[in-house]
């Protein structure tokens, strides 16, 4: 009998790293990815699409970047969008321009064959849809995410693999188009012009243009782990954006936590090694919905400002808050991080105080998981620690340059906070937008 045990690995290698928001996306993950995939054969993004803005500092070069996997920023990289994703081609083709412009490669694209598509009907249904529910809208990024993954659970999406097959094609539009036409017209979204005819021309031609990038990925990315590649999976969002254990309704469509990597990517939970969680010092969200330590006010709008919270894919202002750790222990309980990131240390620099929220007490009662009902979210009051803060620090680069133990003495304290908080160690910590503006407290991430 032949058995195949190319998977079976020692436990001494590590090959997989997954990097995952743990408030409500934007919390440096970008940055975080780009700092670790130096030594990555493989980055993979696994869930979402271009709602995501990633930002990453090169120098004097920024990269945002919303469908592509951060792997694109260094030549010479795998860089997969996964079967878990939405992908709008229009815009993806879009973004390569300038994404190459800027310095990037996207020889390495690899798109899952079971990727589903976002068509320009998603987008427009996107908007009909939020204007419908009025004052109870989501405050989506307005790309069609919702809908195409709506389409996809309701199995009439088109996914990337359709692309090369005109057969597919065509009966497929003939069934979805004209359903997707009387849906417009009934929410009263901007029409669609198009025929079955001229649809299946446009879609025919996304396939000869990205048809040599579509693969199965799922054998790629398992080809590579048992050859001992390095795979790095990019989380997008964040934990309290998944659709099942996020503030639902105001969440994204996807299942952004640690196990959405294995359905996403098409990997065993066995072979994701470490889980890092990103970390932001303070919390930020966009869009509507719950946000238990959110300032008001004058204190709002300095983090806001401090911050430079303002959303890459929508350049809506984020709302920002203290650091809520019923968030992340809620995130890690799912995520089970085994390393963290914090970020933005350096934007609360000019606090003599800094407040963590530890607990919420709701109708008169402390807790400290995070409820899934929005109205008793809505009652939830913080419990804050309050502890000192780092004011005056300002010279990043002598402090990078002294390592973890020349940090001030508070910002240790508040690191330490978080650790014993999570039970997880906070390795790396991050203090500007750039690469170099990292300190790690451990020597590999892949062993
Ligand atoms: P992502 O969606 O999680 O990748 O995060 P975004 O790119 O949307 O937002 C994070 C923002 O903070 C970006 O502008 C980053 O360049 C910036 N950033 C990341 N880490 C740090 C940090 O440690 N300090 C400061 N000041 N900015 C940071
Ligand atoms: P990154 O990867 C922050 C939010 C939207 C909205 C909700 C649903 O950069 O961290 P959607 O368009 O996904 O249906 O919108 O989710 N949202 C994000 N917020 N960061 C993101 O991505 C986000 N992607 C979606 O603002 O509240
Ligand atoms: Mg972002």
């Amino acid at each position: 009998m032949n058995i195949n045990i190319a998977h079976i690995r020692t436990s001494d290698t590590m090959p997989s790293l997954a990097v995952i928001g743990s408030q409500w996306g934007d919390e440096g993950k970008g940055k975080i990815i780009d700092y670790l995939d130096e030594d990555a054969d493989m980055i993979v993004r696994f869930q979402g699409g271009n709602n995501a803005g990633h930002t990453i500092v090169v120098g004097d070069t920024v990269f945002k970047l919303h469908g592509l996997p951060s792997g694109v920023v260094r030549p010479g990289k795998l860089a997969v969008i996964g079967n878990g994703c939405v992908m709008n081609i229009e815009e993806l083709l879009e973004e390569i321009e300038q994404v190459e412009q800027a310095g990037g490669s996207v020889d390495g694209l690899r798109i899952s064959d079971r990727v589903s598509l976002i068509m320009n009907y998603h987008k427009k249904l996107d908007g009909a849809q939020e204007k419908y529910k009025g004052g109870k809208k989501v405050g989506t990024t307005g790309k069609g995410i919702g809908p195409s993954y709506e389409d996809k659970i309701a199995r009439i999406g088109f996914r990337a693999g359709d692309l090369l097959e005109k057969e597919t094609l065509e009966e497929k539009i003939k069934v979805v188009l004209p359903y997707k036409k009387d849906l417009m017209n009934m929410l009263e979204a901007e029409g669609c012009s198009c025929t079955v005819e001229s649809l299946l021309d446009k879609m025919l031609g996304w396939g000869k243009k990205l048809g040599d990038h579509i693969v199965d990925t799922s054998v790629l990315i398992n080809e590579g782990l048992d050859a001992g590649k390095k795979v790095m999976f990019e989380g997008a969002q964040g934990a309290m954006l998944d659709i099942d254990h996020g503030t639902y309704p105001y969440v994204t469509s996807s299942a952004t936590m640690a196990g959405g990597v294995c359905t996403g990517a098409g990997i065993a939970p066995s072979r994701l090694d470490t889980v890092m969680g990103v970390v932001k010092a303070y919390t930020t969200r966009v869009g509507e919905g719950p946000f238990v330590t959110e300032l008001e006010g004058e204190a709002h709008d300095y983090l806001q400002k401090r911050g430079h919270e303002v959303g890459v894919t929508t350049g809506r202002g984020r709302r920002c808050g203290w650091l809520d750790l019923v968030v992340v222990n809620h995130a890690n309980r799912m995520c089970g991080f085994n390393s963290l990131a914090i970020t933005k240390l350096d934007v609360l620099n000019d606090y003599e105080e800094v407040k963590v929220c530890t607990e919420y007490e709701i109708d008169g009662v402390k807790t400290k998981y995070f409820p899934g009902s929005i109205r008793k979210l809505e009652r939830a009051k913080p419990v804050y620690t309050t502890l000192k803060g780092w004011k005056g620090w300002e010279d990043t680069e002598a402090v990078v340059k002294g390592g973890y133990d020349n940090l001030p003495k508070e910002m240790k304290d508040y690191i330490t906070f978080i650790e014993k908080s999570t039970g997880v160690p906070a390795d790396i910590i991050s203090v500007g937008p750039d690469r170099d503006e990292t300190i790690s407290r451990r020597k590999s991430y892949w062993a």
